[in-house]
C-alpha cells in the first residue's frame, strides 16, 4: 500500500530538544555567545535549544563528544578556533579533525585584549613589558588550557617579548575572568565578550588590545602596536558543528536557524556591546565555515610545530 511505497517513517528534525554542546564554562565568552544564539534558534526550530558546558581538555572533550554523537542533528557544537589549533596541539584526539564534523555556519569575530588584576602594579604597556622582564618568575598568565583562544593569545605575547611566564589553566575564561578580578592571578588575554564589562567598571585593568585598530567599545585602550610592540594580533572566530554525516535538510534547517538569530536586533544588540560582531549572511553558511575550518588548519599547522609545545 501507500505507507509501504513510502518506506519507514522518519522523524522530522528536531525531533526534539537540541543540546548545544560548549566547550567552556558558564559564564564565559564561548558560553555567552552559545546562550543568546540559542535562546533564537530554539524559537525557530520550535524546539528547546539546551546549552551544555562540556568542558575540558582546551575544549577537545566537547569537539570529541560531538564527534561520537548521532549524526541528526540533535547535538550540535558552538566552538571557536580553538578547534583548528588544538588540531595541531593535541598529541591524541579522540576523533580525526579531517573528517569528522559536518558545518553549520561561522558565527561571529571577536577581538581579544591583555588584562590583569585591578592592583596590578605597572601603570601602562610599557611599564609592564618592563615589569614582566624584572619579575618574570612570580607572575601568573591564566588561560583556559591548550586549545583554548586566551592560551593561543597568552603563549603569542609570550613569544613576540620573549618573556616566559607561569601559566594557570582553567575551565574556561569565566573563571579565570573571576580570579583576576579577585587578584588569585595576575594577567589574562581574554575575549571582549569576555573582559568589556570589567574593564569598563574597572574590575580589572587593561593593557593592550590583540587587534590592529582599536576596539569600538573600548576606545580608550591602546593596541600593542601603538605602545611599540608590533605583530600581536590574535582574531578569533566562533563557528557551529555537527557530527559527519548529518543529513542537508537537518544542517539547512539548523543555519537557517543560526542565521535568523545572527539578525534578531536583541541579539545584535547585545554582540555589539560586548565588542562581538555577528558574521554576514555569506560567512554564516555551511560552505564558508568549512573553506575557513580547513584554510585555519592548515594555517596553524605549522604556527604551532614551530612553537614546539605539545598538549597530551
Ligand atoms: C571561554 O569561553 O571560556 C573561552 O572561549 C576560553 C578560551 O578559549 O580562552
Amino acid at each position: 500500500g501507500l505507507a509501504l511505497a513510502m518506506g519507514p517513517a522518519r522523524a522530522e528534525f528536531p525531533s526534539g530538544p537540541v543540546t548545544l554542546l560548549v566547550p567552556f564554562a558558564a559564564g564565559g565568552p564561548t558560553d555567552v555567545v552559545a546562550r543568546l544564539v540559542a535562546k533564537v534558534m530554539e524559537r525557530e526550530l520550535g524546539k528547546p535549544v539546551l546549552v551544555e558546558n562540556a568542558t575540558g581538555a582546551g575544549g577537545t572533550l566537547a569537539s570529541g563528544r560531538l564527534a561520537r554523537s548521532t549524526p541528526d542533528g540533535q547535538t550540535v557544537l558552538l566552538h571557536h578556533m580553538g578547534i583548528t589549533t588544538s588540531a595541531t596541539l593535541y598529541r591524541k584526539l579522540a576523533y580525526d579533525p579531517k573528517t569528522a564534523f559536518d558545518f553549520v555556519g561561522q558565527v561571529t569575530t571577536v577581538p581579544m585584549l591583555l588584562v590583569s588584576r585591578p592592583d596590578f602594579p605597572p601603570a601602562d604597556f610599557k611599564a609592564l613589558l618592563a615589569y614582566l622582564k624584572d619579575n618574570k618568575d612570580k607572575v601568573t598568565l591564566a588561560n583556559a588550557g591548550p586549545g583554548a583562544v586566551s592560551h593561543v593569545c597568552g603563549m603569542y605575547f609570550m613569544q613576540l617579548t620573549g618573556i616566559k611566564l607561569t601559566t594557570v589553566p582553567y575551565k574556561g575564561t569565566g573563571p579565570a575572568m573571576t580570579d583576576t578580578m579577585g587578584g588569585q592571578v595576575d594577567l589574562l588575554c581574554d575575549q571582549t565578550t569576555g573582559a568589556t564589562g570589567p574593564v569598563k567598571n574597572h574590575k580589572v585593568k587593561a593593557y593592550a588590545t590583540a587587534t590592529r585598530e582599536r576596539i569600538a567599545v573600548l576606545p580608550d585602550v591602546p593596541t600593542a602596536a601603538e605602545q611599540g610592540l608590533n605583530g600581536f594580533e590574535v582574531g578569533v572566530w566562533h563557528g557551529m558543528y555537527v557530527p559527519a554525516g548529518t543529513p542537508k535538510p537537518t544542517i539547512d534547517k539548523l543555519s537557517a536557524a543560526l542565521k535568523a538569530a545572527l539578525h534578531d536586533p536583541e541579539v545584535k544588540q547585545r554582540f555589539a556591546d560586548l565588542g562581538t560582531a555577528p558574521v554576514t549572511d555569506e560567512e554564516a553558511t555551511p560552505e564558508n565555515l568549512k573553506a575557513k575550518y580547513f584554510s585555519e588548519l592548515d594555517r596553524w599547522a605549522p604556527i604551532i610545530k614551530a612553537a614546539g609545545e605539545f598538549a597530551d
